[in-house]
C-alpha cells in the first residue's frame, strides 16, 4: 500500500519538476499557452500506453490535438470521436489529420482472433468488419504475425476512409478549407513511424457514393 502511494506521488513529483525546467528554458511558455492553444494537427491515435502521440513526433504542448482509443477507430456512430473531430476542423482549423495505428496492436489481434473479451467485443466489432471487407487478402498468408500486421495497415486506411467519409471533412472541403488526412502505423520495435501513402486532400478521392452534390 505504501508503495502504491509512493508510485502515484512520484508522478506530481515528476510533474513539478517537469514545469520547473519548461519555465527554466521558456519563462513565457505556460503563460503563452494558457492564452489559446492553435494546433495544426489532430492526431487520432490507439490507446495503447506505448503509443504516446507528443513524444514519438516531438512535438510539444500546443502543438497536437489528441484524440485516443482502443485500436485508433472511427466510427460514425461514436460522439466522443466526431466531437473531437469536428472542433478539430470547424474550431483549431487544424491542417492535418493523422491517423496513427500501430504494429501488435492488442485490439486488432484480439478482433482477429476468437476470444470473448466482454463490453470491448462490441468496439472491436468494428475492425472484424475492416476485416470481413478484405477477407480475401488474408487468405493466402498462414503467419498470425503477418496477418495482424496486415489487419493493423488496413485498419488504419479503413478509418482513414472513414474520417474522409463524414460530414465534417467534406464540408470542410467544400467550403476550401485546406485539409489533409494521412495514414501512418508505428512500430514498437524500432519506434518509426511509416507512412501507408493513403494521404486524401480532396472529395474527389473519396469512393463515388460519398461524393456529396455541392450547390
Ligand atoms: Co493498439
Amino acid at each position: 500500500m505504501k508503495n502504491k502511494m509512493n508510485d502515484i506521488n512520484q508522478l506530481l513529483k515528476n510533474n513539478r519538476n517537469w514545469s520547473e525546467s519548461v519555465k527554466k528554458e521558456q519563462p513565457d511558455f505556460f503563460n503563452d499557452l494558457s492564452k489559446q492553444q492553435s494546433p495544426k494537427y489532430l492526431w487520432i491515435g490507439c490507446a495503447d500506453s506505448r503509443v504516446p502521440a507528443n513524444q514519438i513526433t516531438g512535438l510539444a504542448p500546443g502543438e497536437v490535438f489528441v484524440h485516443r482509443n482502443i485500436a485508433n477507430v472511427v466510427s460514425r456512430n461514436d460522439f466522443n470521436c466526431l466531437s473531437v473531430l469536428q472542433y478539430a476542423v470547424e474550431v483549431l482549423k487544424v491542417e492535418h489529420i493523422i491517423v496513427c495505428g500501430h504494429y501488435g496492436c492488442g485490439g486488432v489481434i484480439a478482433a482477429l482472433s476468437r476470444q470473448k473479451l466482454g463490453f470491448i467485443d462490441n468496439w472491436l466489432s468494428n475492425i472484424k468488419d475492416v476485416f470481413l471487407k478484405h477477407e480475401m487478402k488474408f487468405k493466402p498468408i498462414e503467419s498470425e504475425q503477418q496477418r495482424s500486421d496486415l489487419l493493423c495497415e488496413l485498419n488504419v486506411m479503413e478509418q482513414v476512409s472513414n474520417v474522409c467519409k463524414t460530414t465534417i471533412v467534406q464540408e470542410a472541403w467544400e467550403r476550401g478549407q485546406k485539409l489533409s488526412v494521412h495514414g501512418w502505423i508505428y512500430s514498437l520495435q524500432d519506434g518509426l513511424l511509416k507512412d501507408l501513402n493513403v494521404t486524401f486532400e480532396s472529395p474527389q478521392q473519396v469512393t463515388d457514393i460519398y461524393q456529396y452534390d455541392c450547390d
